[in-house]
């Protein structure tokens, strides 16, 4: 029978026997694969892991905390944050096209994780030490996908910025190479992860930077982070999480619209709520969310939130729509 304790046994054993007393590094994202991943290396070879999270700027509320406080609290494991928001905005100023942001996004996430990279290696160096392995948190379904290679980075290029630098430099240390979604998160939970991280629906590794439709800008993000957490929140407290594959909450930065709150006209931008039920993202169906919830969510975003004054839903199927708006 399948178990998640005997998994984390004879993965331990498996990452022990590989990676000797070398060093290790690994890319915490926020994401499940990555978290548990990370967690089944620390488990294995302790202080001999550091793992890198790069705060793009283009995070939920709350995630970074997530991170750095939940889940190091929970594993113990050492943790380094690049604090890299500035240059993506930057990097990011002017952008409308999709394709370009996800490209933009992609390169400077591999800049900020290689300097970091770099930094431990020397570090390392400097304690007599070398880092060989780099940990990736690949499942069953993405081998497949791609082919079934081992050794090098078999990471889907759309699907994750997460996509490392195919760094010839290090070994790959890939402890979910045979596992499907549902069990990394028993194991997790096993682990004793955050139910945040560990229950977290699929979140785009371009992040908010392509829930903005428009030019991303530091105020659009902050406008959009309050209006996905309170989206969030109530979908949550409706007790829907188990019917929602994911709800992408996105900001129509260059529309405007006129509204009327309190006592004078605003102009402001709409909020799409874009609830969608799902099993593999490839087809979806938009979720039937009750009409009291979306009433509370669309109240309090506009109370809340000064520069949007219009909350909207989408109710297309995928296909023809995508999940996200962009
Ligand atoms: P679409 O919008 O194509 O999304 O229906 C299908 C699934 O993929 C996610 N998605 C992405 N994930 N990088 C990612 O890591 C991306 O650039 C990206 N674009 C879409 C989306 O959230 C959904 O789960």
């Amino acid at each position: 029978d399948w178990n998640p304790d005997n998994v984390i046994a004879e993965q331990v054993a498996r990452i022990r026997a590989q990676v000797g007393s070398a060093r290790v590094i690994s890319a915490l994202s926020g994401g499940v694969d990555s978290a548990v991943s990370t967690a089944l290396v620390h488990e294995a070879v302790g202080d001999q892991l550091t793992a890198v999270f790069v705060d793009h700027g283009l995070l939920r509320k709350g995630e970074r905390e997530q991170v750095q406080e939940d889940y190091v609290a929970a594993t113990g494991v050492r943790l380094v944050t690049v604090d890299a928001a500035d240059t993506f905005l930057a990097a990011l100023a002017g952008v409308t096209d999709p394709e370009e942001k996800r490209k933009i996004i992609g390169r400077e996430f591999i800049r900020a994780f290689e300097q970091a990279e770099r930094d431990l290696v020397a570090e390392a160096a400097a304690e007599g030490e070398k880092v060989k392995f780099l940990v990736q948190g690949t499942l069953y379904p993405d081998v497949v996908e791609s082919g079934g290679g081992t050794g090098t980075a078999n990471i889907k290029s759309h699907h994750n910025v997460g996509g490392l630098p195919e760094d010839l430099q290090f070994e790959l240390v890939e402890p979910l190479r045979t596992l499907f979604k549902d069990e990394v998160r028993a194991i997790g939970r096993e682990l004793g992860l955050p139910e945040a991280i560990v229950g977290r629906q699929p979140f785009p590794g371009p992040g908010l930077g392509i829930r903005i439709v428009g030019e991303v800008t530091r105020d659009r993000l902050e406008v959009l982070r309050e209006a996905d957490a309170i989206a969030r929140a109530e979908l949550t407290a409706a007790g829907l999480d188990g019917e929602i594959w994911q709800c992408p909450v996105v900001l129509l930065a260059d529309v405007r619209s006129v509204g009327v709150q309190g006592d004078g006209r605003t102009y402001g931008h709409p909020i799409v709520l874009r609830p969608v039920s799902s099993e593999d993202a490839m087809t979806a169906d938009w979720t039937r969310v009750p009409y009291e919830v979306l009433a509370k969510i669309s109240n309090r975003i506009t109370n809340e939130v000064r520069e949007v004054n219009r909350v909207v839903l989408d109710v297309t199927s995928k296909p023809p729509g995508t999940i996200e708006w962009e």
